[in-house]
This record gives structure tokens, C-alpha cells and sequence, in this order.
């Protein structure tokens, strides 16, 4: 076998492929030079660090690009025009303006240059320089808007190239479970290799250098090289081995090309099956300064900047290849393409998975007559996101083809029940996939036909709010006027019941609370002396989608805090010390932060946090407890912030804000329980027990609360505000309930 690949190198060596036509017919964009304007460079000129060139196009805009070279060259209409070389003002005091790296990221260009971070917003040409770096590895995701995007240079963003000291050997190293359990298998490297992130792809790598090539379909767990092929035959197994030097290599999705000192130009698919690539031609392409890159698939340009002795901005050599028609040449020995059809709806676009949700894609694939195509479904990142496929005829075309569906369902690996935990990742995290349905037994001809390829979120779907059903609000039963609220309202919070620093300690005024009707609507309607909980809503768009079963936490946004929970620690099982907002805020240093993120149940085994203070309150409702909130003798508004902190209900962050008017609080120097004996007693003595009792209560401190606060809301009142009868007298006060909608015993005195 080894003898055989050694004869047909040799052969191939002594037999160049002389294709019959030139491979492409140069152009020179020139321009803007006829009139005797002399521009020159402003600031310090660029240069590559590297000695062979680098082009790096926008991901998103087609003609926006940069030539990493001698020179470096920015362009907007993909070099159509003569242009001065890129350079750095001199105010940004860079030193050497060596470029290392460079980056898109929506209208901006991130430069590494002499270890700093320096940023071209392309869109008004300013400069920005962001801070240093040490570590060598510039690795953030793509695509992602600025503002979102991390860089990482350590353990956060996936991977970490690890190098071996001298052995030429590599391996990934990765930072999240379960990968991080073990290294990614070892490959030989000659050299520093440049990693490239396939487009439109995740977690699907090459990784070049002068000598070698390397691919990788799934983050750099395995990785293997690129084999020189020729018809079926597998001439080298590497590049190295075909003993060539790589001077510049371009991708777009699913097709590579490469070009070589040796003037040689290959090209290859980045299929499934191990990648390969063919020699296309042995013609005068290379120079020291080309650059290639795909214009389209099956067109590569091979650019060279110009330079110009009479003007400084520099020319353009542009030379198109046609690689399809180039195959078609009988030399190379490529079987027609055999593939008729190949397409489906969900490509180029993103999907969604949130948590215990599925997918069901489809793709429609016709064969040529008299062949048969293997199809092969992929996901990049199978430790989270796991299928089923169905591969099915499902008809024939007009012209008799056999038609066929692949249906694919998706869902969390986790969820199919088929995996070792220890290969699934957190069901916790939120993960991207790349999901390519391709032809296993493809010809390198189909060059039409790319794999059909898209991105699966598994994570929030960002069309889904919580919403608090508000059936009953404090509006609908006349306690409060929506006009009035709308209107510049505000209330009183006494300093005994808030904290603004919400530790539960009275304060040393009075609070004065703008109401914001715009943001919450008008009031849910709470009677005090029930029990408690708000009734959590999800939906998706302007859709209702169920009741939240789920945990979460509430906390009044105004601390304050005449409310109690029915549950201790004890009293809801817990087995470790529950999270509550003091240990929250005092962890985070700020409220709000208890989130699906930093939640731990406290009925979870594997928490480390021993049961100390099991009479403590449980501060979490929803799930599995039947907790609830107890409010004191506190009638009034209470803003209530509400986070769903379950971390396995959904991928979002779903936080709201709703307000309730917490109604009934007749405030007796007795215990109220007394008053309910009081009441079942003597029905009849009501009236003239309540006659009695009422103008004395409220001489007390809490019926001045009470009228203070009427008065107050009448103060507010419109004259066709009836409802409180504003002349704030003893009644009024505690007339604060709607007439004629008394729930209660209680209630049903007062009118009486
Ligand atoms: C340039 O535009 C961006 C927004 O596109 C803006 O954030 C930035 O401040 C602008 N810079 C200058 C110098 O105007
Ligand atoms: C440059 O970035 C800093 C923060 O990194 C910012 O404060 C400053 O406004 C930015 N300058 C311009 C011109 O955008
Ligand atoms: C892998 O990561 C998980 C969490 O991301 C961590 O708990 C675990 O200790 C890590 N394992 C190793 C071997 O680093
Ligand atoms: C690296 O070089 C050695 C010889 O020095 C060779 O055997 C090996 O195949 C090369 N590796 C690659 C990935 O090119
Ligand atoms: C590799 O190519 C160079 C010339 O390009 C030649 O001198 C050398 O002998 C070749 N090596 C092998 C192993 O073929
Ligand atoms: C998961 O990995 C751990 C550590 O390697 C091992 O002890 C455990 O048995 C594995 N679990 C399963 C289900 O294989
Ligand atoms: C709203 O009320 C505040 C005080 O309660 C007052 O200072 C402010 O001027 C009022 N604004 C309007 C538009 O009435
Ligand atoms: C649990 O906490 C104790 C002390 O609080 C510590 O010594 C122990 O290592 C912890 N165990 C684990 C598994 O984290
Ligand atoms: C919160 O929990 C801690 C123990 O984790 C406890 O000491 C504290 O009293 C709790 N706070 C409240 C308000 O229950």
C-alpha cells in the first residue's frame, strides 16, 4: 500500500495536471488616479507580524474587508478601488504598529497591535484603544453585538490551546463540563498554527500552518489532517507529506481552497467524511503578497495588492477562478455529481430550544435516477442537543425521480434519556449548535450543493415574559380610579414598615412613592388576612402559554416589609440552609440578584450548606412547597419585584414587576383573632359594636395611618371621584373597601 502511494506520488510529480485554459484572467482595479491628487498616508502604517498574508472578510457585509500583509488594507466595496495603506493615527501612540490578530464585529474592527486591543469604528472612522492583553489567545464568539460579546483569553470562552513544550504534539483543553474531564485527542503539529472558525458554523476548526492543515469537526476533539486526493485515490494523507508550502487558505462554509508556494492551487469541501482536497492546478498563481478568498461558492479570487511607483495608494490584481468549471475537466477523474435535489426550509436561519421544548426540522433530498445518496445529520455540541432522524421516500417528482424526506426531531440530550450523564453538559447552561445535514457519499462535483446548515439555540426563547394574572384589581372594584393613578400618583410608606436597605429595619421617615400606572397597571387586589401568592403567567409573544409552576422569589422594591412567608425552613423540608435576600444581598452586594443563576433548593442533596437555623422563613414560592405570604395589619400598595429562579423551567431570565393593593387591614389594638370570636358571637351587636368601636380606633395610631393615607388618596380625587366619599370622615377611613363587595365577615360589619 505504501509502495503503491508512493509510485502514484511520483507519478503525480512527474506529471503535472496542465489544464488545457488558464485558470483565471487577471484584472487590475485601478483607480482615482488620472487627476494629479497626491494623498498620503496620515499616521503610523500597519504591517502583519506574520510573513504571509491574511484576508479577513466580514461576516454579515460581502465587501467589507482587510488585507493583512507588508501592508494592511481595509476596504468597503471589496477592493473595487485603489486604496492607501491602512494605518493607525499617530495620537493612539502605538509603538510598532504590528497587527497580530483582527477581528469583525458589527461595524467595528478589533486590532490586536503591540498587545493592545485597539477598535475602528468603520462607520465614523474613529479610533478607540480597550485594554491589554497578556495571553496570546484571542478567542470571543462571533457574530454576537459588541456589548454581549466576552473575549477570552483563559478558561470562559470553550477552549484553550494547550501546547506541549517541545514534542510537536497539541491538544485542546476545554473549561466546561464534560469536557473538561479530559484533554481533546493529541495531534501533531510542525509549527504555529492559525485556527480558523469555519462561517456560519460552530465549533468546526482548521487549523494551518506553512506545512500542515489540519480540520476538526467537533472543537478540536479530534483532530485530523487534510489528505491530497485525485479521483478516488488518496495521495498523501497529509499535506506535509505531499511536501508543499502553505501560503494562504480561504473557506466559506463548506468549501476550501489553498494555495501554495509551489504554485498550486487546491481545493476541497469540508464534508464529513475525512476532509480532502485536490490539486486544481500548476500555473503562475502565487506571489508573495496573494491572498485568496471565495467570492461565491466555487469562486475563489486570488488578490494581489500592487504597489505603484508614481501614487501611494496601491492597486489591485484580481484573478476569479471558476473552480466547477475547471472540474469539469476529465483529468481530475470526478464522478458527476450525483445529487438531484437537495434543500430544506430551516437553513440560515436560527432555531430555538428553550428548556423541554423540541424542534422538528425537515429536508427534502432528490437523487439522481439509478443512485442512491447516504444522508448524515451532525450537531456540533451533542453533550446538550441530541436527535432522532427518519429518513423516508416520500414521493416522485414530474420527471419520475424518487423523492425523500428527512425528518429530524431535536430536543436536549439530556432529555432523550439516552446518554451517561457524564457525557451531557449542565442542562443548566445554554448552548449553540450547528446542525449540517449532508451527503455522505458526495462527489467532490457538487459544488452547488452545500450541506444544509443551521444554528440551534438551546437557551431562551425571547419571545417569552411573565405576566401576573390581575383578575380582580383594585381598579375593577372601584377601590382605586385608574384616572387618579394615572395622574402623577404617589402614596406614603410610614417609616416603620420599609427599609430601603432591606434588612427589615424601620426607617426615619416616611417614604413618599411615585406610582408608575404606565409600568404596572393598575393594582391586583389582595385581601390582607388571606393567604397569599401571586398567580404566575407565562406567554410567548401576545400568547398565553400556561400557569408557572415553577420557583420563585419575591421582594417588595421599596423594602417594604409587613409581610411574612407561611413556611420556616423546617416547615418546607428543606434538608441544607435555604438562600433567602439577606444571604442574597449580602453575597451579591445588591438586591435583585437572585436569579435562575445563583439559585440552589435548598431540598437539593449535593448542596454543602448544613440545616443551622431550621426556624428561619423560606422565602421561595412556587414549585414543590405550598408557601405563601402573610400580610401584617398594612393596608396600601406594595411594588413586588418577581424572578423565576427554578433554573430548569427556561433558559431566560424571567423577572417582572407587578403591584398589589393589599386591602381589609382593620387595625385593632386587640388580636385580630379576637375580633373574629368577637364577631361570631354577636352578629346582631355588629352595628352598634362598630357604631362604637370605629371613631375610637381611629384615634388611635394606626386608624391616623389609615385616614392619613385616605386622605391622601382623595387628595388625589377628581370631583367625580365618588367612591371614597372625600369628605374623610371616620367612615371613609375605614370605608377604604368598596361598597357592596365585602368578602368577609369583617368586611361585611363595617358597612353594616
Ligand atoms: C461612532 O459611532 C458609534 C456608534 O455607531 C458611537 O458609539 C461612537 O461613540 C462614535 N464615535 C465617535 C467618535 O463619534
Ligand atoms: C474609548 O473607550 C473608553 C472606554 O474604554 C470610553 O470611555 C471613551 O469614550 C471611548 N472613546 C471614544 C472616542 O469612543
Ligand atoms: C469541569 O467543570 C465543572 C463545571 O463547569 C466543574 O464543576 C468541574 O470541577 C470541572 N472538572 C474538572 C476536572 O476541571
Ligand atoms: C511534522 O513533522 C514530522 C517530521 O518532522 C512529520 O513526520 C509529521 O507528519 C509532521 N506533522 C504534520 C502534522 O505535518
Ligand atoms: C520537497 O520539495 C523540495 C523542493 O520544493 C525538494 O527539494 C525536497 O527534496 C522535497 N522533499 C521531499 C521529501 O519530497
Ligand atoms: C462518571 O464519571 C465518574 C468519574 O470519572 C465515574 O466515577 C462514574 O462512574 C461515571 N458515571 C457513569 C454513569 O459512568
Ligand atoms: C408630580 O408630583 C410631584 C410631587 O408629588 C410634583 O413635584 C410634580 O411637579 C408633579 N408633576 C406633575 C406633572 O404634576
Ligand atoms: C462542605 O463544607 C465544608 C465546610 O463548610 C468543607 O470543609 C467541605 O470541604 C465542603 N464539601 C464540599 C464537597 O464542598
Ligand atoms: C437568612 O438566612 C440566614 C442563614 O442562612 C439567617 O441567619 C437569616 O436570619 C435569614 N434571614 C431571614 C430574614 O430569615
Amino acid at each position: 500500500m505504501l509502495m503503491l502511494l508512493l509510485v502514484a506520488a511520483v507519478t503525480l510529480w512527474l506529471c503535472p495536471l496542465v489544464t488545457a485554459q488558464p485558470l483565471c484572467r487577471a484584472r487590475r482595479v485601478r483607480t482615482g488616479k488620472v487627476f494629479h491628487v497626491m494623498q498620503d498616508v496620515q499616521g503610523d502604517r500597519l504591517s502583519f507580524s506574520s510573513t504571509t498574508p491574511r484576508l479577513i472578510t466580514h461576516p454579515c457585509e460581502k465587501n467589507i474587508a482587510l488585507y493583512l500583509g507588508k501592508q494592511v488594507f481595509f476596504t468597503t466595496d471589496n477592493f473595487e478601488t485603489s486604496l492607501l495603506p491602512f494605518a493607525i493615527p499617530t495620537s493612539m501612540q502605538v509603538g510598532t504598529p504590528e497587527v497580530t490578530s483582527a477581528h469583525f464585529a458589527g461595524s467595528l474592527l478589533l486590532l490586536v497591535v503591540a498587545q493592545k486591543v485597539y477598535i475602528y469604528d468603520y462607520e465614523n472612522h474613529s479610533w478607540n484603544v480597550t485594554f491589554e492583553i497578556s495571553n496570546l489567545v484571542f478567542a470571543y464568539f462571533r457574530g454576537d453585538q459588541i456589548s454581549q460579546t466576552y473575549i477570552y483569553y483563559s478558561n470562559t470562552g470553550g477552549f484553550i490551546f494547550w501546547k506541549y513544550h517541545d514534542d510537536r504534539q497539541g491538544m485542546f483543553k476545554y473549561s466546561d463540563h464534560p469536557l473538561n474531564r479530559s484533554l481533546g485527542l493529541s495531534f501533531d503539529y510542525n509549527g504555529t498554527l492559525d485556527i480558523l472558525i469555519v462561517p456560519g458554523h460552530r465549533g468546526i476548526l482548521l487549523l494551518w500552518f506553512e506545512h500542515s492543515l489540519l480540520f476538526s469537526h467537533n472543537a478540536g476533539q479530534l483532530v485530523d489532517t487534510v489528505r491530497v486526493k485525485k479521483g478516488d485515490q488518496t495521495l498523501f494523507s497529509s499535506m506535509f507529506e505531499a511536501n508543499v508550502t502553505i501560503h494562504n487558505i480561504a473557506v466559506n462554509e463548506n468549501e476550501l481552497a489553498v494555495i501554495t508556494r509551489e504554485d498550486n492551487l487546491y481545493y476541497g469541501n469540508l464534508g464529513v467524511l475525512p476532509s480532502s482536497v485536490i490539486k486544481i492546478a500548476d500555473q503562475h498563481v502565487w506571489s508573495e503578497a496573494a491572498a485568496l478568498m471565495f467570492r461565491s461558492p466555487g469562486m475563489v479570487e486570488i488578490l494581489t495588492p500592487l504597489q505603484d511607483a508614481a501614487f501611494p495608494a496601491f492597486d489591485f490584481q484580481k484573478c476569479l477562478v471558476n473552480i466547477q468549471a475547471l472540474l469539469m475537466d476529465p483529468e481530475f477523474h470526478i464522478g458527476r455529481c450525483t445529487i438531484e435535489f437537495l434543500t430544506g426550509e430551516f437553513v440560515h436561519s436560527m432555531h430555538n430550544i428553550d428548556m423541554n421544548s423540541q424542534l422538528e426540522l425537515t429536508a427534502l433530498l432528490i437523487p439522481q435516477p439509478g443512485t442512491s445518496l447516504v444522508p448524515l445529520v451532525m450537531v456540533s455540541n451533542p453533550h446538550s442537543l441530541g436527535f432522532q432522524a427518519a429518513f423516508y421516500e416520500s414521493g416522485h417528482t414530474l420527471d419520475g425521480n424518487t423523492k425523500y424526506n428527512l425528518d429530524i426531531y431535536l430536543k436536549q440530550q439530556q432529555h432523550w434519556g439516552r446518554t451517561d450523564p457524564n457525557f451531557t453538559s449542565s442542562l443548566k447552561r445554554a448552548t449553540i449548535s450547528t446542525l449540517t445535514v449532508d451527503i455522505a457519499n458526495k462527489e467532490i462535483s457538487c459544488v452547488d450543493f452545500k450541506p444544509l446548515s443551521t444554528l440551534i439555540s438551546v437557551g431562551c426563547d425571547l419571545d417569552k415574559k411573565i405576566v401576573i394574572q390581575n383578575k380582580i384589581s383594585a381598579c375593577s372594584k372601584g377601590v382605586l380610579e385608574a384616572l387618579t393613578l394615572q395622574d402623577n400618583y404617589s402614596f406614603i410608606i410610614e417609616k416603620q414598615f420599609y427599609d430601603p436597605s432591606f434588612q427589615g429595619q424601620p426607617s426615619s421617615q416616611d417614604l413618599r412613592v411615585p406610582y408608575s400606572y404606565k409600568q404596572l397597571g393598575c393594582p391586583l387586589l389582595v385581601y390582607y388576612d388571606t393567604p397569599w401568592k401571586p398567580v404566575v403567567e407565562l406567554w410567548r409573544k401576545d400568547t398565553f402559554q400556561e400557569i408557572v409552576e415553577a420557583e420563585y422569589v419575591l421582594l417588595e422594591v421599596n423594602g417594604q416589609f409587613s409581610y411574612r412567608y407561611s413556611l420556616t425552613a423546617k416547615t418546607a423540608l428543606c434538608t441544607s440552609q435555604p438562600q433567602n435576600w439577606t444571604t442574597m444581598i449580602k453575597e451579591f452586594g445588591a438586591p435583585f440578584f437572585w436569579n435562575r443563576e445563583n439559585y440552589v433548593s435548598c431540598h437539593d442533596p449535593n448542596r454543602n450548606a448544613t440545616l443551622r437555623w431550621p426556624d428561619v422563613q423560606y422565602q421561595i414560592l412556587g414549585g414543590r412547597t405550598a408557601n405563601q405570604i402573610i400580610f401584617s395589619h398594612n393596608n396600601g400598595i406594595y411594588v413586588f419585584y418577581i424572578s423565576i429562579v427554578d433554573p430548569y423551567y427556561s433558559y431566560c431570565k424571567l423577572e417582572t414587576l407587578f403591584s398589589i393593593y393589599v386591602y381589609g387591614a382593620f387595625p385593632m389594638p386587640l388580636g385580630f383573632a379576637g375580633i373574629i370570636i368577637l364577631l361570631f358571637i354577636s352578629s346582631i351587636l355588629g352595628s352598634v359594636w362598630v357604631a362604637y368601636l370605629t371613631p375610637k380606633l381611629l384615634r388611635t395610631r394606626r386608624g391616623h395611618r389609615i385616614r392619613r393615607f385616605v386622605v391622601q388618596l382623595c387628595g388625589r380625587c377628581k370631583t367625580a371621584c365618588g367612591c371614597f366619599q372625600c369628605s374623610a370622615s371616620a367612615t371613609a377611613g375605614v370605608g377604604t373597601e368598596p361598597p357592596g363587595h365585602h368578602p368577609t365577615p369583617q368586611g361585611g360589619r363595617a358597612e353594616h
